[in-house]
């Protein structure tokens, strides 16, 4: 079999099928897409291509000997019970907990615009607002639990103090919509923008840019290069900070952090750094001042994990309406019957 040929072949097996020849043989294959994980294959078979070529015509025999399980047969409409909630499923396995599971209308509860409250600040957004007078702040907190009201207050206090502002943003899309964010906020004179795409008003009291943009302005600065005034530049705030762990563009907020001035404060704002102590610990050892970390791990806005099958089938993925922490955790019997459909129906011969 030609390379072209092994490769038509593998581009027309199920991913599933994909996924099971790929056991052992690509690290991580799980994580990758049908075209990589076909390319993936290939390039590690490279010297034992025969043993590639028989695994799949095995994978591909047993599927056409063995027809799927009668329980798993795909049913046109979801079991109406479960709508309605509250009732055992078919093909409930054994050792499975007795008591019901929760039902769509339970696990959908709730979602809506919530009533209207005076805002009153948080503890913790208080507290990353005064530290910041004196030091840098590390805000490691779930996501939608408000640093943006940090970012937006630190901001109006540096301007206030006649202090410029640079607000970085790992994607051009997110600095596209804080520009409009911040200008509705402030005033479109006071804020600026600069992506690879965009450069309007440089001189602006409030800048948003790519941390990427930065590195290179600091590079420049370095250089004698200045094209925005850096002299009085109060505070740095950068947002979605966590890429400092990428393989990639880690580097990038590395080198930033350590070329940004010493008499600008540094805001870092992220819900997923996982050892935010780490990166206080390297702060306060370069910075001038000590770096303050604000963690919490209260979640605002609570999770719900579902299953949707790609006919808009939903069903909640686990049994309760949360998500319960711990293995072992037993799925949602209409969850389950949905994913068999799905692998009968993308296991069938010939698709
Ligand atoms: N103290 C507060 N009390 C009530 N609501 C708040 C408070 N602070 C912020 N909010 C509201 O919480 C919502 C989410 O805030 P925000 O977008 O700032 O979250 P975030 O922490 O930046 O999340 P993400 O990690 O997704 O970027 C907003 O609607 C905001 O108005
Ligand atoms: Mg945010």
């Amino acid at each position: 079999m030609t390379t072209d040929e092994l490769e038509q072949l593998l581009a027309e097996q199920p991913v599933t099928r994909l996924h099971r020849l790929a056991q052992g043989r690509v690290p991580r294959h799980f994580r990758l897409g049908k075209r990589r994980l076909i390319e993936a294959l290939l390039q590690h078979s490279g010297d034992k291509r025969a043993g590639l070529e028989s695994d799949l015509q095995v994978l591909i025999e047993e599927s056409l000997k063995t027809p799927p399980p009668p329980h798993r047969k795909a049913r046109p409409e979801p079991a109406p019970r479960l709508r309605q909630g509250a009732a055992a499923p078919t093909g409930q396995a054994e050792g499975e907990p007795a008591e019901s599971p929760v039902d769509l209308t339970a696990f959908l509860e709730g979602i809506g615009v919530p009533e209207p409250k005076p805002f009153i600040p948080d503890a913790w957004q208080e507290d990353a607002l005064t530290s910041l007078a004196t030091t840098d702040v590390i805000v490691s907190v779930p996501t939608g639990s408000g640093k943006t009201y940090v970012a937006i207050e630190a901001t109006r206090r540096a301007i206030e103090a006649d202090r410029t502002v640079i607000y970085t943003s790992p994607l051009k899309a997110l600095s596209n919509t804080k520009f409009t964010e911040f200008s509705r906020l402030f005033g479109s004179d006071r804020v600026g923008i600069l992506t690879g795409d965009r450069q309007d008003n440089p001189q602006a009291a409030l800048l948003i840019m790519t941390t990427e943009i930065l590195r290179n302005l600091l590079y420049d600065a370095a250089g004698g290069e200045i094209d925005v005034r850096l002299d009085t530049l109060g505070l740095v705030i950068m947002d979605e900070s966590q890429y400092i762990a990428d393989p990639e563009r880690g580097v990038v907020w590395e080198e930033t952090i350590i070329f940004c001035p010493a008499q600008a404060k540094l805001l870092l704002l992220s819900a997923s750094i996982g050892n935010p102590q780490d990166i206080a610990d390297w702060l306060t050892s370069i910075r001038p001042t000590p770096c303050h970390l604000i963690r919490h791990h209260r979640r605002s806005v609570p999770l719900r994990a579902g299953y949707l099958h790609p006919t808009g089938k939903l069903a909640p993925l686990f049994r309760s309406v949360g998500i319960p922490h711990g293995g072992g955790t037993p799925l949602h019997p209409e969850s389950k019957r949905l994913f068999a459909q799905y692998e009968d129906e993308t296991l069938r011969p010939n698709r």
